[in-house]
């Protein structure tokens, strides 16, 4: 059976009503905490730490739609499910995914490609305001006008704490290159090429407890663009006109002034 979905306003009402709760949340030893900018790799991180956890058990990881799997911390979703496993059990976001990990995984993508997902996400959400023209959305990204606020704080923030505290730091780009790298050699760890094959960008695609096919078309229109829409690096060019790269790239500059932190922008 399909998890019960929330109406947006819902989930909106109890974050909001929650939030001293979520403000006040404390990790227990245990826990791994998986924090991102939207659109760098969320889905995928979670999917690979998971098939890492349950040792390549690809039924395992059918148990529930990945965002009951993990839920998020910032969302005070308190969903009744069944999930074929428990027969009732109450997914609460307080009792977050625990592993032997690092503390907390950080994945950060380079901005240009973050902006170009960010932008088809938020045209197919129908829960975040419309985007407008991508020439808007262009400008929005840059003065941080989208929800979560600006990437460049985002990112440099993460990158400060990095050095203070127990986080394992990953970049969108490397991932994409390990995995590509790692795919289809003889490798003898039959695990690890499992895991490798399962969370390929084609293969999450396709996969209901992934690509939110569950999600009803009042939160994500996916006719409009899909929620796994094409998980490559550098589809910014396909974007970004060549005024806009300068302008994006002489702003950026500004605003990234003093970090050591680097991306790539294509691999
Ligand atoms: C999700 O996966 C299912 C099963 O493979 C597939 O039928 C469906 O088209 C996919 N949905 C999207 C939006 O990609």
């Amino acid at each position: 059976p399909l998890p019960y979905w929330p109406e947006f306003s819902e989930v909106l009402f109890t974050t909001v009503n929650n939030w001293d709760q979520i403000q006040k949340f404390k990790a227990k030893d245990d826990d791994l905490l998986i924090c991102t900018y939207p659109k760098s790799g969320t889905t995928w991180t979670q999917e690979i730490v998971d098939m890492i956890e349950q040792n390549g058990d690809v039924e395992k990881c059918q148990r529930s739609v990945i965002h009951l799997r993990h839920p998020f911390i910032e969302c005070d979703w308190h969903i009744i499910v069944t999930d074929g496993y428990d027969n009732l059990c109450k997914i609460n976001i307080f009792s977050i995914y625990y592993t032997h990990f690092p503390k907390i995984i950080y994945v950060a993508r380079n901005a240009k490609d973050c902006m170009v997902s960010y932008y088809h996400f938020q045209r197919m959400s129908q829960t975040l305001p419309e985007p407008g023209t991508w020439e808007e959305y262009f400008e929005n990204f840059m003065n941080g006008k989208v929800s979560c606020g600006p990437w460049y704080d985002h990112v440099k923030g993460w990158w400060k704490a990095k050095d203070k505290h127990q986080i394992l730091f990953l970049f969108y780009e490397d991932m994409k290159e390990v995995s590509e790298e790692l795919r289809g050699t003889n490798l003898d760890e039959m695990i690890l090429d499992k895991i490798v094959q399962e969370t390929s960008f084609e293969k999450m695609k396709e996969n209901p407890m992934i690509n939110r096919s569950t999600v009803p078309k009042t939160i994500m229109d996916q006719s409009i663009s899909p929620f796994m829409r094409k998980g490559i690096v550098g589809d910014w060019k396909n974007h970004f006109t060549v005024a806009q790269n300068e302008k994006f790239n002489n702003d950026y500059k500004k605003k990234m002034e003093g970090t050591s932190l680097t991306f790539r922008m294509e691999i």
